[in-house]
C-alpha cells in the first residue's frame, strides 16, 4: 500500500555547530535519511510475517530510527506498532512521518532505552529490532524483549552478520570496519556469527530460535519500494533533492561532518562493495519464540 505523501523533513533549521552536536543517528535523521537496515523493506515485511504479525497484533520496535518500517507496517498489515529509540531528533521525525503518513492512531513513538524498557511485562504480540541489536549490550536487551513479551510471541530481529571462518586480512578489515561504526555512532558495535546470534537469543530464555541468512542487496528493486512508501515517485525526489542539498551544504562547511562522512564511506565499501570482504557479510532475520 502506498504512503500518503511522506514529509520527511519539516524544517528545522541547524546551524553547523548545532548539527555537529548532534549525536550520529540525531545528525542523519535530520537530513532526512529514512532507514538503515541492509534488507530494506523487503526484510522488513518478511521479518514482520516470520514473527506472525498480523492487523489483531501489537508490535514493539526498539531503535525505531525516524520510523520509517513501523508507519510502513502499519500502513501494509494494520498493526498496532509502538516505537523506541534514544534518539530525540529521530523520534520526533518519527511521530511527523505517522502524522504526514495519517497513521497517527495506529504508531506511537517515545524515546527510550533498549536495555531498560518502559513497558509492563507481556505487553507485545511482537518485538522487533533492524540493525540496532548489533549496538547492544545483547544479555541485558533480549531479556527485555523476552520480559514485555507474551507467552508464545516472537522476537524478531534484522542484523548483520559474519562468517565464523574467514581468512586472516578479511577478519582484520572487518574488525577495522566495526571500529569504524563504533568511532562515529558512540556506540560499541560488533557483527556476530549466525552462530553466535542463536546462542545470544536463546541465552534470554527464547524457543525455537530460527536463524536464517541472506546476501545484501537488490538496489533497484528496494528503491521501487522505498519510493512507493514515500508516497510515489515526486515524493522520492523531492525527498533525494532535499537530503542531498542539506547533506552538501553540512559537508562543505563542517570539516567535522566530512570526517564522519569519509569514515563512514569507508566502512560502507568493507561491508557492502568490496568483493574481498564483503562476501563474508550479511544480514540474518532471526526469530525466537518466548
Ligand atoms: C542503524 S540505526 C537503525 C534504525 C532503524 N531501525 C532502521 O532500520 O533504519 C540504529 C538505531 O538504534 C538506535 N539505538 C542505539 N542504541 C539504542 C538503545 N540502547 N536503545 C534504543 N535505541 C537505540 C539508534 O539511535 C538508531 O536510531
Amino acid at each position: 500500500m502506498q504512503a500518503e505523501r511522506d514529509i520527511p523533513h519539516r524544517e528545522l533549521k541547524l546551524s553547523v555547530k548545532q548539527a555537529e552536536a548532534l549525536g550520529y543517528y540525531d545528525f542523519m535523521s535530520y537530513l532526512g535519511v529514512p532507514y538503515y537496515h541492509v534488507g530494506g523493506l523487503i526484510s522488513t515485511k518478511k521479518l514482520a510475517e516470520l514473527c506472525r504479525i498480523d492487523s489483531a497484533k501489537k508490535v514493539l520496535m526498539v531503535g525505531c530510527g525516524t520510523g520509517f518500517s513501523a508507519c510502513y507496517l502499519a500502513r501494509e498489515i494494520g498493526c498496532e506498532i509502538v516505537g523506541i529509540d534514544i534518539a530525540e531528533l529521530s523520534i520526533e521525525k518519527a511521530k511527523e512521518r505517522a502524522k504526514s503518513q495519517g497513521v497517527s492512531d495506529k504508531v506511537k513513538f517515545r524515546v527510550g532505552d533498549a536495555h531498560v524498557l518502559p513497558f509492563e511485562a507481556g505487553t507485545f504480540d511482537a518485538v522487533i529490532t533492524e540493525f540496532v541489536s548489533q549496538f547492544l549490550d545483547r544479555e541485558r536487551a533480549f531479556k527485555e524483549f523476552t520480559r514485555v513479551l507474551r507467552p508464545g510471541a516472537y522476537v524478531g530481529i534484522n542484523e548483520m552478520y559474519r562468517e565464523k571462518e574467514i581468512p586472516a586480512k578479511a577478519t582484520k578489515e572487518i574488525a577495522q570496519a566495526e571500529k569504524i561504526i563504533g568511532e562515529i555512532t558512540g556506540l560499541p558495535f560488533s557483527l556476530l556469527s549466525s552462530e553466535k546470534w542463536k546462542e545470544e537469543l536463546e541465552r534470554a530464555g527464547l524457543k525455537d530460535v530460527n536463524v536464517r541468512m541472506y546476501k545484501p542487496i537488490r538496489y533497484l528493486q528496494e528503491t521501487k519500494y522505498m519510493a512507493e512508501a514515500m508516497g510515489g515517485t515526486w515524493s522520492f525526489v523531492e525527498y533525494l533533492i532535499g537530503t542531498i542539498l542539506k547533506m552538501t551544504k553540512y559537508y562543505l562547511l563542517s570539516r567535522k561532518i566530512r570526517y564522519r562522512f569519509k569514515r563512514l564511506e569507508e566502512s560502507k565499501k568493507i561491508l557492502l562493495r568490496k568483493k574481498s570482504t564483503s562476501k563474508y557479510v550479511g544480514y540474518v532475520l532471526a526469530t525466537g519464540k518466548k
